[in-house]
């Protein structure tokens, strides 16, 4: 089977004399794996998120090298709209992706942009709904939401096109304890159905739902490694600023 995600040689900087932000980037993610993406603010993890799912190069331009393939797709080759259908992206500052006047109406949008069977829209919408646990905001306004609930609503309409592959960019940054707790069971339920998932996650605690960890700093991969193995190197992640003594 064919990697869901092969990245080779990525390099990127926003402005041409700007500073370089990702510097060769190399690595893959199987299907159904989960990786989790782990580095000091500003080492560029959301920026390699937008090359994941193509809002690098085709919304923010800049200078890219290199090749991202999803599920065989290479994502300069093929529009966002198209895109979406292969790979969904949670931002981590979910309010630029935000703009429907109910939870719901969030939630049934991509869907009702693809032309899909009002029927078949309700059913998806249903399910989400019930996945994620947010039933008591279905009605709410997604702008009057706490930052953890728009996260899950992100995600929520996310998931309303099925993708194969999820980035999720801090999505569990702002949720209470609870809130991880139901966005982890989420991303468990996921992995048994068999998605894809790449999410970015700073919590040592949180992040064994993932399979492997890959650790940036500056724009590059320092170690790509299960996480079992990673998480048990106390002195690789005292080094790399991930744990305090
Ligand atoms: N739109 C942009 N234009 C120019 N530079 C940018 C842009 N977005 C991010 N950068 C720069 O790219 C670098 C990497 O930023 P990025 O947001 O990818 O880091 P990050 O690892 O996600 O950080 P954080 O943990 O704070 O979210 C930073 O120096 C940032 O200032
Ligand atoms: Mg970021």
């Amino acid at each position: 089977m064919e990697p869901a995600v092969v990245v080779q040689g990525l390099t990127y900087q926003y402005k041409s004399d700007g500073p370089l932000i990702l510097k060769n980037i190399n690595f893959q993610v199987a299907q159904g794996e989960i990786l989790a993406i782990m580095g000091l603010s500003g080492c560029g993890k959301s920026t390699l998120c937008s090359c994941l799912c193509g809002i690098i190069p085709h919304y923010w331009s800049g200078l890219m090298a290199g090749k991202v393939m999803v599920n065989g797709k290479n994502i300069q080759q093929f529009n966002l709209a198209n895109l979406a259908l292969e790979v969904g992206m949670v931002f981590q500052n979910p309010d630029t992706q935000l703009f429907s006047s109910t939870v719901e109406d969030e939630i049934a949008f991509a869907p009702e942009n693809m032309c899909l069977a009002p029927d078949i829209i309700r059913e998806r919408v249903d399910q989400v709904i019930s996945l994620l646990g947010i039933t008591a905001l279905r009605e709410a306004k997604p702008n009057q939401l706490s930052g953890g609930e728009k996260h899950l609503v992100a995600l929520a309409a996310v998931l309303a096109l099925d993708p194969p592959v999820l980035i999720l960019d801090e999505v569990m940054s702002q949720l209470d304890s609870d809130g991880k707790k139901l966005v982890a069971s989420a991303i468990k339920t996921l992995h048994t159905r068999g998605k894809t998932i790449v999410a970015v996650e700073h919590d040592l605690e949180t992040v064994n739902f993932a399979d492997r960890l890959l650790v940036m700093n500056d724009g590059e991969i320092v170690r790509i490694d299960v996480t079992e193995s990673l998480l048990a190197d106390r002195d690789f992640l005292l080094a790399n600023r991930l744990a305090f003594a």
